[in-house]
Parts: structure tokens; C-alpha cells; sequence
């Protein structure tokens, strides 16, 4: 239905003549019949351009949080966010390209030795990365604990990486999906982000207009994730693939375990050490594993099928290494700088004699979180230093007074809150109970 609920700039004569009512878009979705191409089309715009206020698109997203979207609506949503902004283009290379989207996770590093690996191989990686809101870490708040480093790039600059050594890690411009941007925002003060068809097209506008050619999801599932299940996350990777199948990106997602931090650092700065201990041919087992397992499915998915020991072969021989070298420098880092340290250090110790049997990966990221490693608005800073580390991960055994958790800050006020964060995510049972606390896969599925 036409109307003119146009918000008036000052001085504005006459308000648009709008094609439909904002109302009746929300009465649709309230009432849960399936909004039109047309109806998504234009609200998305309407909203971007300030004509549909904020308090409708509430509206409208706790009807969509309730009553869900269908296949259709969640597919028209998801272009109708990719239209409100510009799309890259990397058709111009000669290279195929491929990207990786985590969805979250505490301990969360892998984007820093994926893209050098993935490189490696001949295939483009173009990461445009965030920065950390709450318990989980951001890849450019790690990535600036290198000294020098810096994350804004134009697109000329991003593409002679593409080209030069394969692969860049940068700051997504504000130009991909603004539409998302304003969402986003909103659906965080709303208590509307939890919505699948509202994550699922969030998350794939930014990849799509990214103008990858190939996209693997690591969908995490587990304490410290979005997705506390596995049926939840399948259903969210399922919805993803099918958004970027039907944009012509090829597409697939593994779904892995979220339940306890991934590595054995949290924390800026110490995330980095362990990426290029990895990178180095050694780190901790889960994340070897699962940067191969990913980079093998980003180079199958862009034609370049090499199966995962050559994938292994390449961090064992300082191919990735090399790439990485390359990557930190042209972005005016010094990768052979020391990196920064707390100041202030404090280390729980296990009480008893035993099996760690859970290491909760939610308790850890808030722990990290307080003592100065994530930021709670925005526009707050980071420590570079702040964080944890693991000494200990389930399935390993303990003595009473071992060292489990070191803390680190530059502000020892710090450390009572993340210690009481940290109150019930160690659990430690007697050696006979804890028998079977053998580590978890960290691949638990692949949607594709
Ligand atoms: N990450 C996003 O980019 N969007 C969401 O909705 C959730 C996580």
C-alpha cells in the first residue's frame, strides 16, 4: 500500500510518497504470513535511508525472531542487505579466491595461519576481518598486538596483496552491506540477535559482497559459541550454504566444537604466539587440526584439491611462514618484533589431584574479556598483553597445586572478576572417573 511515512528532514516540504506502509510490513510478519520480495526490497532500503525508524525495524525483527523467515524471504533479506552497499569484485585476478567465516568462538586464532596456508596453495584469500565485541576476540585486535601492523587498506592495496604474496587480512570498508551495519547494531540492543534467517543473512551479505568465489563457514557449536547445539548450528550452516550456493558462491560449512577454548592461549598478543607456533610447524594439536581440516575444504571448494597432507606439508616446511612474512610486512608490521606482554601475572592452580574433565569455553572468553583482552563497546580499547593461557585441557591429568590458567594483565584490579568468572569452569575429577575424558574430535560435522 503507497504512503508517506518519509521522515522529514528539517526544512523538507513533503515527505516521500513510499511503497508501502512500514506497519502493515510488521502486521505481515507479526502475524506470521510471508513477507513479498517486494515488501523485503523496500523495507531494507526504507530503513537504510532513514525512512523506517528504528523502533519499526524492532518491531519487525522481534516478529522475525519469533515467527522466523522462510527459504524465499531469508534469500530475498540476504540480497535486499547486499543491494544497500557496493560489492567487491576479484574477477580481475588470475588466482581462484577463498574465505573463511567463523561465527565465533573463544581462543579463535585460525584466521592468522589459514590465510598464509591457503596462500601457499595459489588459491586468494581475501579476509575482511572485525574487531571483538564481548567474550569472543577479534582478528584485527590480534593482529594489531604485532607492532607497526595496520589493518585499513584500499582497494588497490588489496588487491596488490591478492595478486603479492596471496592473501590479506584487513578491515572490512563501512561500503559492503550498510544495511547489515544499522541492523546489526540494533538487533544488539533489542534482544533480536539470536534469530537463525537474521544471523544467517547477516553473515552472508558481508561474505557475498565480499566477492569471494569460494567460502567455507566454521560454525561453532558448543558453550562458547552462538550456537549452544548441534542442531541449532546445522541449521544455521544449512541456511548459510543454501544463501551462498543461490548467490553463486560456492559454499560448505564444518560445524566444530565450541565447548572449551580452542589452543592454549586467549588473549591478543598470545594468540598470535601460538599462530606462528603453528605456522612454525609445531602448536597445539586442535588448532594444526583444524586450520588443515578448513584449509583443505577452502582449496577443494576453489578447485585446487590437494587433500590434507599436502596442507600439513606446507606448515612443516615454512611455506606458510613465508607468506605470512610477507603478509605482516607490506602491511607495515615488523614480523620479527617482540610482541607485548602484561605487566601483571597471577596463575589458578588446580585443587585436587585428578582428570580436567571441562574447561568451559564461555567462562574463559568472559575471563579474558576482564582482564583487558575484549572491549565491551566499541569504541574501547584493548590490552595487547591481557589474556590466558591453558597449561592444562580436558582429557589431561592434574596435581593439586598445579598451575592450570595463568592470568595476564597490565591491571592486577583485574584479576578478581576473571578468577570469578573462572569459579565453576574447572572441573577436575578423581583419574579412575575421568578415564574416559579423551579429547573431542574438533570436526564434529561438514554441511556441504
Ligand atoms: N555475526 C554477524 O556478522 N551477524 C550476526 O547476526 C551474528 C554474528
Amino acid at each position: 500500500m503507497p504512503n508517506t511515512t518519509g521522515q522529514q528532514a528539517p526544512g523538507q516540504q513533503a515527505a516521500t510518497l513510499e511503497a508501502f506502509d512500514a506497519v502493515d510490513v510488521i502486521r505481515t510478519k507479526r502475524d506470521d504470513s510471508e513477507l513479498s520480495t517486494e515488501q523485503i526490497d523496500w523495507v531494507i532500503d526504507a530503513y537504510t535511508r532513514g525512512a523506517v525508524g528504528d523502533e519499526q525495524m524492532s518491531a519487525l525483527a522481534m516478529a522475525i525472531y519469533l515467527n522466523g523467515m522462510t527459504a524465499d524471504e531469508t534469500a530475498a533479506w540476504t540480497r535486499a542487505m547486499i543491494a544497500s552497499g557496493e560489492r567487491m569484485d576479484f574477477s580481475g585476478l588470475d588466482q581462484p579466491t577463498a574465505d573463511k567465516h567463523s561465527t565465533g568462538g573463544v581462543g579463535d586464532k585460525i584466521t592468522l595461519p589459514l590465510a598464509p596456508l591457503v596462500a601457499a596453495f595459489g588459491v586468494a584469500v581475501p579476509q575482511l576481518s572485525g574487531r571483538g565485541l564481548g567474550h569472543t576476540g577479534g582478528t584485527l585486535d590480534k593482529l594489531e598486538s604485532i607492532p607497526g601492523w595496520r589493518a585499513d587498506l584500499d582497494a588497490e592495496e588489496m588487491l596488490a596483496m591478492l595478486r603479492d604474496p596471496g592473501a590479506v587480512i584487513c578491515a572490512a570498508g563501512a561500503g559492503l552491506a550498510p544495511a547489515d551495519k544499522k541492523l546489526y547494531a540494533l538487533r544488539d540492543i533489542t534482544g533480536t540477535v539470536e534469530a537463525i534467517p537474521l544471523i544467517a543473512s547477516s553473515i552472508m551479505s558481508k561474505k557475498i559482497a565480499e566477492g569471494t568465489g569460494a567460502l567455507v563457514l566454521d560454525v561453532k557449536v558448543g558453550s562458547g559459541a552462538f550456537m549452544k547445539d548441534l542442531a541449532s548450528a546445522r541449521s544455521l550452516a544449512q541456511t548459510m550454504v543454501a544463501l551462498g550456493r543461490e548467490a553463486g558462491v560456492e559454499t560448505s560449512a564444518l560445524l566444530t566444537d565450541m565447548s572449551t577454548p580452542l589452543g592454549r592461549t586467549v588473549g591478543n598478543a598470545l594468540e598470535v604466539r601460538e599462530s606462528l607456533e603453528v605456522l612454525a610447524g609445531g602448536g597445539p594439536a586442535d588448532v594444526v587440526d583444524l586450520t588443515v581440516a578448513l584449509a583443505a575444504e577452502m582449496l577443494r571448494l576453489a578447485g585446487r584439491d590437494t587433500g590434507e597432507d599436502a596442507v600439513r606439508d606446507a606448515l612443516q616446511d615454512g611455506r606458510a611462514m613465508d607468506v605470512w612474512r610477507t603478509m605482516i610486512e607490506r602491511q607495515g608490521g615488523d614480523p620479527d618484533a617482540d610482541l607485548p606482554q602484561a605487566t601483571e601475572t597471577e596463575t589458578v592452580t588446580a585443587e585436587s589431584d585428578g582428570v580436567l574433565m571441562e574447561l568451559d569455553a564461555l567462562a574463559v572468553g568472559t575471563a579474558s574479556w576482564r582482564l583487558g583482552a575484549g572491549r565491551a563497546r566499541k569504541e574501547d580499547a584493548v590490552q595487547a598483553g591481557a589474556g590466558l593461557e591453558i597449561h592444562v585441557k580436558p582429557g589431561e591429568a592434574v596435581r593439586a597445586g598445579q598451575p592450570i590458567l595463568p592470568l595476564h594483565s597490565d591491571d592486577s584490579a583485574r584479576f578478581g572478576r576473571a578468577r570469578e568468572s573462572l569459579a565453576s569452569a574447572i572441573v577436575v575429577e578423581p583419574a579412575a572417573e575421568g578415564a574416559d575424558a579423551a579429547a573431542e574430535p574438533i570436526v564434529l560435522d561438514r554441511i556441504s
